[in-house]
């Protein structure tokens, strides 16, 4: 089994990584950090996935920001600008879907193949009750739709394909560092639970949105 690990640099990313070599598997792994694999560069990204042989049981995209020119996330409207938005547009929904096109080549069209993508419940525009955070969150939830969008797609020339948004809990990573006191997920637990949600995904369920203990969440 064959996996193509995104943002294997990150907390949660890593330990996707070493669950899926724990369960046999062989990872093929791409990030910033240790390959130069900047997601902001469309040309770099398209050239180094181009490159890559063969097809992948599991494509999993597991970058992404909190914040990107400020040292928290917006709490108010008053906060908001245009390059915080477009930055992370960029990251979290635009570099994401860079990897996704090249879904239809990477994935096996006749057998069993996931694409999926790390988002956050606080993209769930259903579920967004508190306010605030305003550019992770939209770019969250423009993530859940090309993720939906692909799902849709890829059916038609992939039937066994699962493409999916998940959820990973809030999860003891870098990224999770200025949250101190909330209940959280170690990334080995994390990880291993994702894997087991995406164990139990079929087609059907493709183009869905689901957390790390399998519920579907609202989008
Ligand atoms: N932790 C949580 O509680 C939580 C909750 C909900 C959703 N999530 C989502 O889960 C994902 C992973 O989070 P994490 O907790 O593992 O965070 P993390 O430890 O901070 O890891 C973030 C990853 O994103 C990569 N990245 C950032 N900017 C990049 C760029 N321009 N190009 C390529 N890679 C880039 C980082 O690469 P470098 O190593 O090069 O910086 C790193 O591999 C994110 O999408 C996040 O929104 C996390």
């Amino acid at each position: 089994m064959r996996a193509l690990v995104i943002g294997g640099s990150g907390g949660i990313g890593a330990a996707v990584a070493q669950q899926w070599r724990g369960r046999g598997g062989e990872v093929v792994g791409l990030s910033r950090a240790r390959d130069g694999f900047d997601l902001l560069q469309p040309d770099l990204v398209e050239a180094r996935l181009t490159a890559l042989d063969g097809v992948f049981d599991m494509i999993i995209v597991a970058s992404g920001a909190l914040v990107s020119t400020r040292s928290a996330p917006e709490k108010a409207l008053r906060d908001l600008s245009a390059e915080e938005m477009a930055a992370q547009f960029a990251i979290n929904a635009i570099g994401p879907a860079l990897v996704m096109k090249h879904a239809p080549r990477l994935l096996a069209r006749r057998r069993r193949g996931v694409f999926a993508a790390l988002s956050a419940r606080v993209g769930s525009i259903a579920d967004n009750r508190a306010g605030g955070w305003y550019s992770y969150r939209a770019s969250k939830a423009a993530l859940n739709q090309l993720i939906k969008t692909g799902a849709i797609e890829l059916a038609r020339t992939h039937r066994e394909a699962v493409c999916v948004a998940l959820h990973p809990g809030t999860v003891e990573t870098a990224f999770t560092a200025h949250y101190p006191g909330r209940q959280k997920l170690s990334p080995q637990e994390s990880a291993a639970r994702l894997l087991d949600v995406l164990d139990g995904l079929g087609p059907q369920e493709s183009g869905g949105f689901f957390d790390y203990a399998g519920a579907a969440v609202e989008w």
